[in-house]
């Protein structure tokens, strides 16, 4: 149960009203569709009560003269503040914005059709809640909310508490968005949260790796083709836009696609029609582009290799992804994380995580970001035969990225001094065996599989060669 809602899983809501005949069909809209309504009817009561008890959400439904106390909720010390949203007889531009920029989620002006009321209560309530889940989406309603528990945010460093505010703001508006960052930073997680909570989460989440297909590839996947347009096109093809209709195509690598590839894409966002290849007809398509990019859109416009009118067409929003090393006080939540979820099949043998370990994957500058951070977590968690995760379970390459005496993958070492063609085939092996073991710190798994055997061959010739297979008696 998370603190939006009561014992029974129904959500809060603290309703605010003044006139019986305007808050009662407020109020049996609210119990109709289940949410757990406390009721209070003036502003003095509302503030007694969202000081004793958390409300995510407060429905006011007096017309208010002085809304001083939107400003002093949403500077309350409350982790979330509770989101206001105002219903009033009569709205205009002015006093919408008036009510909205002083601190009201929402303004909604009471319809006189009943239904039309409920709708637009429901609309509004359920963007909140959207609001609500991504502004903590690093918390564990998100991951009820998001598709999977993969997809799920951790951390709540300031750079990331932005990042989460960024995309509650791009998920309720519309508008295409670029994501920046550098690679492993989480673009493609962002581009999915912000599908989820947008109102298009019902429909097709589709992504296309742009960097990885040749131009006509790219042009036929994108817009489709008609049986014969081509050799080897024997039958029609939607294309992915199709695909995504009505939902979200996430453009990956957009900084890759070609001059031309780049005027179809503005010729699609342009108009909101596409053309597959060999037909003679545009179709229309409602689709929001999510594209990103590791590289610098300005730069390569300045360098001429990104066309301005395209970047401005996807620009709308722009959300940049910060990389591991400004938020390293997130790595420890992270690596925890990623313990976990490497367990998740096998039972969890791993319980801790070293001191050294740990400062190691503190300091480390992490270039790859958060994918170097989990593959590098994940080969520990292969690596280790105890139940802590040692400093030396962590590949080396991310200590020193330039080990130069390290044996290549197949097991070959470099050349050895002519006296080795007199040693026996046995010494040699045991030479190697030994070599291996000192340059991988002791680590049997890895030691193993440079040696193209398995952990229990590897046992059994070290008994047999006598050597010991722990760095203790070595030192
Ligand atoms: N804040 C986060 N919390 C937990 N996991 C994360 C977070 N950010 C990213 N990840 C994980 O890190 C990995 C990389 O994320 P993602 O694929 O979204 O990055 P990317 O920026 O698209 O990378 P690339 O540039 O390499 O395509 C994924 O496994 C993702 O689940
Ligand atoms: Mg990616």
């Amino acid at each position: 149960m998370h603190r939006y809602q009561n014992a029974s899983g129904k959500i809060k809501v603290l309703l605010l009203g003044g006139d019986p005949d305007n808050v009662e069909p407020l109020k049996e809209i609210l119990l109709r569709n289940n949410f757990d309504i406390t009721q209070v009817n003036s502003l003095e009561e509302a503030m007694t009560s969202s000081s004793k008890e958390y409300f995510p959400i407060i429905v006011c439904d007096i017309e208010l003269h002085r809304r001083d106390w939107l400003a002093s909720l949403s500077n309350s010390k409350q982790l979330q503040p509770p989101l206001v949203i105002l219903v009033t007889s009569h709205a205009t531009l002015e006093t919408t914005v008036a009510a909205l920029s002083e601190g009201a989620f929402d303004y909604i002006c009471r319809s006189e059709d009943p239904n039309r009321l409920e709708a637009d209560i429901l609309h509004s309530i359920d963007r909140a809640i959207k609001h609500l889940v991504a502004v903590e989406s690093h918390s564990t309603v998100i991951s009820q909310t998001l598709e999977k528990s993969a997809s799920s945010f951790i951390g709540n460093s300031p750079p990331m508490t932005r990042l989460y505010r960024m995309i509650a703001k791009t998920a309720l508006s519309r508008g295409n968005v670029v994501i920046v960052g550098e690679s492993g930073t989480g673009k493609e997680l962002v581009a999915r949260a912000i599908h989820s909570h947008s109102d298009r989460a019902s429909k097709p989440f589709v992504t296309l790796n742009c960097g990885a297909l040749t131009e006509s590839l790219l042009e036929s996947e994108l817009f489709g083709h008609l049986k014969g347009s081509f050799t080897g096109a024997n039958s029609n093809k939607k294309g992915l836009f199709e695909e995504a209709e009505g939902g979200t195509f996430f453009l990956d690598e957009i900084g890759e696609i070609s001059q031309s590839m780049q005027v179809k894409l503005l010729r699609t966002l342009q108009e909101g029609e596409i053309r597959p290849v060999g037909a003679t007809e545009n179709r229309k398509v409602d689709v929001r582009i999510i594209a990103a990019t590791h590289r610098d859109l300005l730069q390569r416009m300045e360098d001429g290799l990104f066309r301005e009118d395209l970047y401005y067409r996807l620009n709308v929003f722009n959300v940049e992804v910060p990389p591991l090393r400004d938020r390293r006080e997130d790595i420890p939540e992270l690596v925890r994380h990623f313990i976990d979820r490497g367990q998740s099949k096998d039972p969890k043998t791993i319980q801790a995580i070293s001191e050294d370990a740990m400062t190691f994957l503190l300091t480390h500058s992490w270039p790859g970001n958060i994918r170097e951070l989990e593959n590098a977590v994940n080969r520990a968690l292969g690596m280790a035969t105890g139940n802590i995760l040692l400093l030396e379970d962590f590949p080396e390459e991310n200590n020193h990225p330039s080990r130069s005496t390290s044996p290549s993958p197949d097991g070959m070492t470099e050349p050895r001094n002519h006296r080795e063609k007199e040693k026996s085939l046995d010494e040699v092996q045991a030479e190697h065996i030994l070599h291996v073991l000192q340059v991988e710190h002791f680590n049997k798994t890895r030691v193993a599989s440079i040696l193209g055997i398995d952990r229990r061959t590897l046992y059994r010739k070290a008994k047999h060669y006598q050597i010991s297979l722990s760095r203790k008696s070595i030192d």
